[in-house]
């Protein structure tokens, strides 16, 4: 019964595989389009959006050539159809290694390679040799010298997570522990990092209602709200956190402590069929907007806090071929054209980034209005409101679609930009509200648009560039942070008091 305070101060550094940078935004590249862009496309949007990290599903070898000399630092996958193979002979491995790595380094800047993809939830047969597999990749590096420079790891879906609410009780499904405890040991010895998919959409969409939109898309919940964890008293505002969380307590259930974590794919799709109402513009905007935001402020998690989480956006690309529902197709930021979807919202994300030009905001049509009560606020709006409704008439730019809803839309945000945005002049009786996505389509430029003419994009809501008229070029709204150079290395003190 002597009871006594043992102060562990346990200073252990933390760094990220790329050490000699801060957080970093990369994106992934899929490439089930059915107009999918040439390696060079490919690469110059990359470098016209100030992208620096891209995580490639294979190694194509155009695609590799392509990225040669370009400043990008690549991820690369041995395809889970080649992991079998791999994972049962060394050779294979060598030679794999030769063909795909060792031919394009350094004029490629390989920098990790993801050795299969979500194997324990896909493809649970090559479990067992997952661990070899990615031994004998990291054994063909380290015969070539390469291993200081390329990290392996596997990227997991969060699924293997379980009981992730509250973190700190989260475990990694039992039935893997002879595989992840082999696989944390590599992670650790080798100096490499977990690979985590992280998508709060499916969490928000699976959960029935219990996690709050807001909680999924980073906006501020009331205090009421917030998720705290009742044995760390540590306050979740988000569901990505919770689940990076998630993923550092069940690494340490099972001893590791020190292993980062660098999150291999996570985004909201910009559009779904009708049992996917939150797949929207607005949300996959806010979404990635704020998610952006929060991995290049460096915040960290609840659990570490200032501790990087690398992410790499799901994805570049829409991705039209993708089998599935509606959303499946609908995860990108641009269009195989390289226009964006939308314009992320980045304003006050650092110096690093390329101003938002877009701090604007538009009044629509609320979803679902009653139609005669739209129909009354249009007439108003075009009549006692003074709007200039000459665009939304026959033959005018404006015109197309013809319904009610579309002319609302367009006359209410006339009115609303005509206010100067004043305080209750986007409401129409309840049926307008404040959208932060541009709604204006084809010719049809809205008030209020800093647009382009949107002579070269086809039809989609697009929110136009800013000064892409003549190079259609879309703005640079994306940066990472690659030019500081200083280490960061992070070590951080735990703090931990034992009663005895
Ligand atoms: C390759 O990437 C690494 C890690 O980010 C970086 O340290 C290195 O400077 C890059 N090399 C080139 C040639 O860009
Ligand atoms: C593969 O493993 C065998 C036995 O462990 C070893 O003798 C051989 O050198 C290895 N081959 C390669 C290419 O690493
Ligand atoms: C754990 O993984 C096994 C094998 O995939 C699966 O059958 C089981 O349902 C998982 N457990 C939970 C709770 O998800
Ligand atoms: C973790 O370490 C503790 C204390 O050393 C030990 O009791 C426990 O069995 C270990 N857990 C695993 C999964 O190795
Ligand atoms: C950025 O980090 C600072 C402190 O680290 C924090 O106060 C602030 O809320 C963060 N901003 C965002 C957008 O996460
Ligand atoms: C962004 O805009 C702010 C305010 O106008 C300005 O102070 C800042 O320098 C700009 N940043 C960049 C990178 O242009
Ligand atoms: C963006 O809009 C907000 C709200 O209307 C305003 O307070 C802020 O000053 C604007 N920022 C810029 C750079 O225009
Ligand atoms: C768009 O540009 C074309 C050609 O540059 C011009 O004829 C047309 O009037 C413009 N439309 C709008 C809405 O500005
Ligand atoms: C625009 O759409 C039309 C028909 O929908 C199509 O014929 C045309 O090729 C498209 N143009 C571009 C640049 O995608
Ligand atoms: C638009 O382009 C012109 C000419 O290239 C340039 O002078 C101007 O600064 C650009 N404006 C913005 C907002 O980027």
């Amino acid at each position: 019964m002597a009871p006594a305070f043992l102060l562990f101060l346990l200073l252990f550094p933390v760094s990220l595989a790329s050490a000699d940078e801060g957080p970093f935004i990369g994106v992934n590249l899929g490439t089930d389009l059915s107009d999918m862009p040439s390696p060079t496309q490919v690469v110059a949007l990359l470098k016209a959006q100030n992208i620096r990290h891209v995580r490639l599903y294979d190694t194509d070898q155009a695609m590799l050539l392509a990225l040669a000399n370009s400043g990008i630092r690549v991820t690369v996958a041995v395809p889970n159809d080649q992991l079998l193979g791999i994972g049962q002979s060394n050779a294979t491995a060598a030679n794999w290694v030769a063909r795909n790595i060792i031919a394009h380094v350094p004029a490629t800047n390989i920098t990790a390679i993801a050795v299969g993809s979500e194997v324990l939830t896909t493809l649970q047969n090559a479990a067992p040799v997952l661990v070899s597999a990615m031994n004998f990749i990291h054994s063909a590096l380290v015969a070539s010298n390469l291993d200081g420079r390329i990290k392996v790891s596997t990227p997991h879906s969060s699924s293997i997570i379980i009981d992730s609410f509250p973190p700190s009780q989260a475990f990694f499904n039992r039935t893997w522990d002879p595989v992840m405890v082999p696989l944390l040991k590599f992670l650790q010895s080798t100096g490499s990092y977990i690979m985590l998919n992280v998508y709060p959409y499916y969490d928000y969409m699976q959960s029935n209602g219990v996690i709050p939109l807001d909680y999924a898309l980073f906006r501020p919940l009331p205090p009421n709200k917030e998720a705290v964890d009742s044995n760390t008293l540590l306050h979740y505002t988000n569901v990505f956190d919770a689940v990076v969380d998630a993923a550092y307590f069940s690494m340490s259930y099972l001893n590791f402590t020190n292993v980062p974590i660098v999150v291999t794919e996570s985004g909201w799709p910009s559009k779904g069929d009708s049992s996917e109402p939150d797949a929207t513009l607005e949300n996959a905007n806010t979404y990635n907007s704020n998610l952006i935001k929060h991995v290049l402020n460096n915040t960290g998690t609840p659990k570490h806090p200032g501790i990087a989480v690398s992410t790499y956006i799901y994805e570049l690309y829409n991705e039209d071929l993708r089998p599935g529902s509606v959303s499946e197709k609908n995860w990108g930021l641009f269009d195989a054209n390289g226009a964006p979807i939308y314009i992320l919202h980045l304003t006050g994300a650092g110096m690093v980034l390329a101003n938002d030009t877009t701090n604007q905001t538009f009044c629509v049509a609320k979803d679902g209005s009653d139609k005669k009560m739209l129909q009354a606020a249009l007439d108003w709006a075009c009549g006692p409101g003074k709007v200039d409704c000459s665009l939304l008439l026959q033959g005018q730019a404006c015109y197309e679609p013809d319904n009610v809803v579309a002319h609302a839309t367009y006359a209410f945000n006339a009115y609303y930009q005509k206010m100067v945005k004043a305080p209750g002049t986007c409401d129409f009786k309840g049926v307008a509200t404040v959208t932060t996505t541009d709604p204006s389509h084809g010719s049809c430029i809205f008030p209020g648009s800093i647009g382009r003419n949107g002579t070269s994009v086809n039809g989609t809501i697009l929110a136009p560039s800013s000064n892409s008229t003549s190079s259609g070029c879309p703005p640079k709204y994306f940066a990472d942070v690659g030019s500081i150079t200083s280490s960061v290395i992070v070590a951080f003190l735990l703090l931990m008091s034992v009663l005895l």
